[in-house]
């Protein structure tokens, strides 16, 4: 379950609340909650700052246990760093901190003045969202194959009232759509691949249509695509057991005339590389390959838990990528569903040959007004811009700039790459139309170059997540990205 998120306007010295969450800047500055806090409670926040147990460094945390003067059971102080230097990003960190600190306690619910203080540029709304978005963030657990832990008599956190001086039930309702679509896309992604297998994301999104009177969805498996002629997709398919299938979901916010937007997402349920076979260190992070299926469909589920007016579709090829006596092989040559001929050098490059079926399906099938995937398409993304931004390709100005922009809204970021057809020519093949493989230079762009050949005209951009979809490490979680930038996409274009 999400956070309970609500706004409040009790001020901090008489809310009755588990916990309440105020912020000191560096150097001892109060902001205005904690200077309520302080004079009520004569005192007892600055005596901490003084003997320096509070620094205000920034998402740093201290509880005070049962102050006298107010009637809240604790405060949080947060840190939150210097003044002048106080952004979004920073808003958004100590945000998250607060509620990891909040999570940590026996509460099950607590008051937050986290949202009241200023952040350059953004408003009340903003705020209040990000901030709920944050504390769900930090709130999820993953439980789906643990044992159920024993019932404890503490309480969880369940709940948080932002203290609010403007009424921003926008930010609210919004906070709450896109973290139930950021807990769908994280959920998917961090289940095993022997449970998350491709039938298993196509039940997920038939499950959640039947739930939906705005929402259907048709899945197509490997003997209908067979007969429509998805040889690229197929061909990856089909070393596994489990046999591809392509989800669309199509949602009817908008008029029933109008053209939707398109979303598809690279659904490789587990990544071995096929007979181009990974290295075995690290192949388990492969499962997370389906990060960017996950993300189109939480971004769908926010949309649709929006209501916003739109027609929107939602395209999800779901593969395995295996090595079997059956599998493709490299030097194999494969006609796709567009009738490009397709050289396969490697099979570890795997993730353009379901999308490029996937998107040549949408545009034909939907004739959207934007295409936009998103993939865990290329480790040289990771290596190109880290875990921090994902990369963006389009050779569409404008649809660029949209998604750069949500994608700052949202602190789920991107940057971009470029396009230039100067890249092209390292797909060339002497057997086939194109080679699935650009060699070693640049090979995130190659990649955004071997798909532009399967989506001309249409307005199309791509987003490689292969280094935010996850964070690393053993106990590395999915993390939900896109599903932020995607979902604030589609609120400025139903502004419009
Ligand atoms: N799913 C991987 C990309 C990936 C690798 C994502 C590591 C996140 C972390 C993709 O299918 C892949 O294997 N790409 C190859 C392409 C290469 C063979 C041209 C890669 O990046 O090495
Ligand atoms: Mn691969
Ligand atoms: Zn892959």
């Amino acid at each position: 379950m999400t956070l309970q998120f609500s706004l409040d306007t009790a001020a901090p010295e008489t809310a009755e609340t588990p916990c309440i969450v105020v912020g000191v800047y560096e150097n001892g500055l109060l902001t205005s909650a904690a200077a309520r806090v302080d004079s009520a409670t004569g005192g007892a926040i600055k005596r901490q700052v003084e003997s320096g147990d509070i620094n205000g460094k920034a998402a740093s945390t201290t509880v005070l246990f049962a102050p006298e003067g107010i009637k809240a059971k604790r405060v949080l102080v947060v840190g939150l760093g210097s003044q002048k230097t106080f952004d979004a990003a920073r808003f958004q960190k100590v945000n998250l901190e607060a509620a990891r600190a909040l999570t940590r306690l026996p509460i099950g619910s607590a008051m937050s003045f986290l949202a009241d203080v200023d952040v350059p540029g953004h408003d009340a709304a903003w705020r209040v969202r990000t901030a709920a978005l944050a504390a769900d963030h930090a709130a999820y657990r993953y439980t789906a194959t643990l044992k159920p832990r024993e019932k404890s008599s503490q309480p969880e956190l369940g709940s948080i009232a932002f203290a609010s001086a403007e009424n921003a039930p926008m930010g609210i309702d919004q906070a709450a759509a896109i973290a139930e679509g950021v807990r769908f896309a994280r959920e998917l992604a961090n289940l095993p691949p022997n449970i998350c297998n491709p039938a298993y994301i196509a039940e997920q999104a038939v499950t959640f249509a039947e739930a939906h009177d705005s929402v259907s969805c048709t899945v197509l498996d490997h003997e209908e695509m067979e007969k429509l002629r998805f040889g690229s997709l197929l061909a990856v398919g089909r070393g596994s057991a489990n046999k591809p299938k392509l989800i669309a979901l199509q949602y009817k916010g908008g008029a029933a005339d109008e053209k939707p937007y398109a979303f598809v997402g690279k659904g490789i349920t587990f990544d071995t590389g096929g007979i181009s076979l990974k290295p075995g260190p690290g192949m388990e992070e492969m499962k997370f390959d389906m990060g960017g299926a996950a993300g189109v469909l939480g971004a769908f589920v926010a949309a649709v838990k929006m209501g916003l007016k739109l027609n929107l579709v939602c395209v999800v090829p779901a593969v395995e990528n295996m090595p079997d006596g059956d599998a493709y092989r490299p030097s194999d040559v494969l006609t796709s569903l567009s009738g490009i001929t397709i050289e396969v050098l490697n099979t570890d490059a795997e993730g353009r040959l379901i999308l490029c079926d996937a998107l040549t399906y949408t545009a034909q099938t939907f004739q959207p007004k934007a295409l936009i995937d998103a993939a865990t398409l290329t480790g040289a993304c990771v290596i190109a811009l880290g875990k921090h931004a994902s990369g963006l390709m389009s050779k569409h100005d404008d649809l660029a700039e949209e998604l750069l922009s949500a994608g700052e809204n949202t602190l789920d970021r991107a940057w971009r790459l470029p396009l230039w057809d100067d890249y092209q020519a390292q797909l060339d093949s002497g057997f086939a139309d194109v080679a699935n493989i650009g060699g070693k230079h640049a090979g995130a762009i190659t990649a955004g170059c071997f798909l532009s050949r399967f989506t001309e005209g249409q307005r199309w951009a791509h987003l490689d997540i292969a280094g935010t979809a996850w964070d690393e490490g053993r106990k590395g979680l999915a993390t939900g990205r896109p599903v932020p930038l995607l979902a604030q996409w589609l609120i400025d274009r139903s502004e419009k």
